[in-house]
């Protein structure tokens, strides 16, 4: 396993690497999730190269970039034996040197969601997403459901910019009680740990609910919001009923759907999400 960090590094690792090639793009401090990804890539490809990296520019200014998680070793550790050939570790000086000026934005799809709560943040993921592909040159890039938004986003991305490379999105891997694995879960003190689950089991019964034929998003949002509230360790920022490709809002549920919801749990704010249909 190589790692690198300066771009002529990556290049020449790159270079080295025949056949074709998954991209894991993560910023760290990784767990199952991450690693779903990286073995799917494994299984797929003849090489895999993993990028950890925080990105400075996807976070807030009242967010949590100098607190985010990290710890390279026990990456490293992680990814080892899966049989990754290249780990790119940049740093944001090489991302964004002082000149820097150039933005990747994706429009209509970023207005809704984590775009509205989080002004800014798609701009940032697909501007470095962007780089880590020209960077790295994939067959194909490895996403998580997980971040529902996200992924949208760069297959959008993806499409509109003629990147040569196939987008592929890996269902969300869960803790054994349901809770979405997150580098953030970390920060759950034991109560809010605890209590986190109550997304997972509010997302499943609106699955119950439309599975038994509900097609009305006020009854599965009263259903959902009635089990979160009960929840008084839960904060609800939102819970949002959109159309899975388009992410607009829906009242009546025709065609695929995306339910995803944040919630804060003290400081911590976690997000999640399911589809139907
Ligand atoms: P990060 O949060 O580290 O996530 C890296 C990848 O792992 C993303 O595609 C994310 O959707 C996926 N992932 C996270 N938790 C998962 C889970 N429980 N199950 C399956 N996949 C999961 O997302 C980012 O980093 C950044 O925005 C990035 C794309 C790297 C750009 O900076």
């Amino acid at each position: 396993m190589q790692i690198v960090s300066s771009l002529s590094d990556l290049r020449t690792a790159r270079l080295s690497l025949e056949g074709k090639v998954g991209l894991v793009p993560t910023m760290g401090y990784l767990h199952e999730g991450h690693l779903s990804l990286v073995r799917q890539a494994k299984a797929e490809n003849q090489h895999v190269i993993v990028t950890i990296f925080v990105n400075p520019t996807q976070f807030g200014p009242s967010e949590d970039l100098s607190k985010y998680p990290r710890d390279l070793e026990r990456d490293l550790n992680l990814l080892r034996p899966l049989g990754v050939d290249v780990v790119w570790t940049p740093t944001a000086e090489i991302m964004y040197p002082p000149s820097y000026q150039t933005w990747v934005e994706v429009e209509a799809l970023t207005k809704g969601l984590e775009g509205a709560m989080r002004p800014g943040h798609f701009k940032g993921v697909t501007t470095v997403v962007a780089k880590l592909f020209n960077a790295t040159q994939p067959t194909k890039a490895y996403f998580g459901q997980k971040d529902a938004q996200q992924a949208a986003v760069i297959r959008r991305m993806v499409l509109d910019l003629n990147f040569p490379l196939e987008m592929v999105v890996c269902p969300t891997m869960r803790e054994a009680d349901g809770l979405a694995m997150s580098s953030r879960n970390k920060y759950l003190n034991e109560a809010e740990r605890k209590a986190a689950p109550v997304l997972f089991r509010a997302l499943s019964a609106a699955k119950e609910a439309y599975e038994a034929g509900e097609r009305q998003v006020a009854a599965l949002r009263e259903k959902m919001m009635s089990m979160l509230t009960a929840e008084p360790l839960a904060q609800v920022q939102y819970v949002a009923f959109t159309d899975f490709d388009t992410l607009e809002e829906v009242e009546l549920i025709q065609g695929k759907l995306l339910i995803s919801l944040a919630v804060f749990f003290g400081k911590t704010r976690l997000i999640d999400n399911i589809v139907l249909g």
